[in-house]
């Protein structure tokens, strides 16, 4: 019977498009990445030494020590439950992702978890190390020349191959379970229950999606906590001047040279309403301050993690001014190796007409005699 005349006799009208056989497969594939985050530790909160009687704590969220080596790893997990969940990612087919690499490291890991292919859509300048664990996790880099051209590029490959395009620059805020569920937040809330000052003054992020900002912002609020919110951005992203400006469509031409941070559009996971505070940090003082990272707990990180860095120790600088005593926790996004031949290269840092040694000196002083010197 067509449906016409179904609707003409008043029948009910049922189509089932229920398949055993996928169901099998989510369940399956949805134990799989449970059961990673089942065998998986938490990451590290590592204390940054500051002279004793400052009566300030600085913390960082030691990222890095996730399987794949990224805070990404949190947001692949819950990007791929999301997609498996809303029955986005199926069987045999190829996820896409446009990423400035951290991600699609990640996300490679839970594709080959699960079995399906993956492809990342990146720039041209991303790391070699980064394209390398992409291939080693069993994925394909697939390179474009203008950044700002990944989405579609990653739209159209998906169309192409009837694969499901992550997106995770709008879906990592929604993919995140903010109230808990062990994220990035209530991990640090825990870790920071037996220390002096248990409840951050503040707490800084740095931004690619936002994800991590807002689901950081959202845990506070809904936790009634005083603890703010900051985030650093690097040079070449637009997200400070579209937050102060309150311009949405605010856009910029060139690149970030932050791996994983700063970009060329407001990105839909940025929330700006949960933030408080925002700071501009030159890429300069960013590899400035992972390089004084090195130097105070001898371990090398990446630029974002610098950005992030720069700005908490800025905070930790007004606190000294204003004689307010508390702590401030800022993120260790990924580890230094991926990025020898930049942020830790002299010859790098000239191509690109940085000069951190300016920057270096006020680290210095300030570590030195309490006081940030103007400038
Ligand atoms: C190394 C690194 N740091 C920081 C971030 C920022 O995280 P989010 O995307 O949650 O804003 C990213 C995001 O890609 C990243 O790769």
């Amino acid at each position: 019977m067509s449906s016409t005349e179904q609707r003409r006799t008043g029948e009910t009208l049922d189509v089932d498009r229920s398949d055993a056989g996928y169901r099998g497969w989510l369940k399956e594939a949805v134990r799989k990445v449970q059961a990673d985050a089942n065998r998986s530790a938490d990451t590290h909160l590592l204390r940054y030494p500051l002279p004793e009687e400052w009566g300030i704590d600085l913390y960082l969220k030691d990222e890095s020590t996730h399987p794949t080596g990224s805070l990404k790893h949190r947001l692949a997990r819950s990007l791929f439950l999301y997609g498996l969940c809303n029955g986005w990612i199926r069987p045999g087919r190829p996820v896409i992702e446009a990423s400035s690499g951290s991600t699609a490291v990640s996300e490679a890991y839970f594709a080959k978890l699960i079995g399906v292919p993956f492809v990342a859509v990146m720039p041209r300048t991303t790391s070699a190390e980064k394209c390398r664990l992409i291939e080693f996790h069993g994925g394909r880099c697939h390179f474009v020349d203008d950044p700002r051209t990944m989405y579609e590029a990653s739209a159209a490959l998906a169309a192409e191959t009837g694969g499901h395009y992550m997106d995770q620059f709008t879906y990592a805020e929604r993919a995140t379970d903010w109230r808990g569920n062990n994220n990035i937040a209530e991990s640090i809330f825990r870790q920071l229950e037996l220390e002096r000052f248990p409840e951050p003054a503040w707490i800084v992020a740095t931004a690619g999606t936002g994800g991590t900002s807002a689901t950081l912002a959202r845990y506070v609020h809904y936790m009634q906590y005083d603890t703010r919110i900051c985030v650093a951005d690097p040079d070449n992203s637009c997200f400070f001047e579209g937050w102060t400006t309150g311009d949405t469509d605010v856009t910029c031409d060139c690149g970030s040279r932050i791996e994983g941070i700063g970009r060329p559009r407001m990105e839909p996971s940025f929330v700006p309403g949960a933030i408080d505070r925002m700071m501009k940090v030159p890429d300069a003082a960013a590899v400035a301050a992972v390089r004084a990272l090195e130097h105070a707990i001898g371990r090398k990180a990446g630029g974002s993690t610098g950005t992030g860095l720069w700005s908490a120790l800025r905070i930790v600088a007004g606190m000294v001014a204003a004689g307010e005593r508390g702590s401030v926790v800022t993120l260790l996004c990924d580890p230094g190796d991926r990025y020898l031949d930049k942020y830790y290269s002299d010859a790098w840092l000239a191509a690109q007409d940085l000069d951190i040694a300016p920057y270096a000196r006020t680290i210095d002083a300030f570590l030195t005699t309490g006081e940030w010197p103007q400038g």
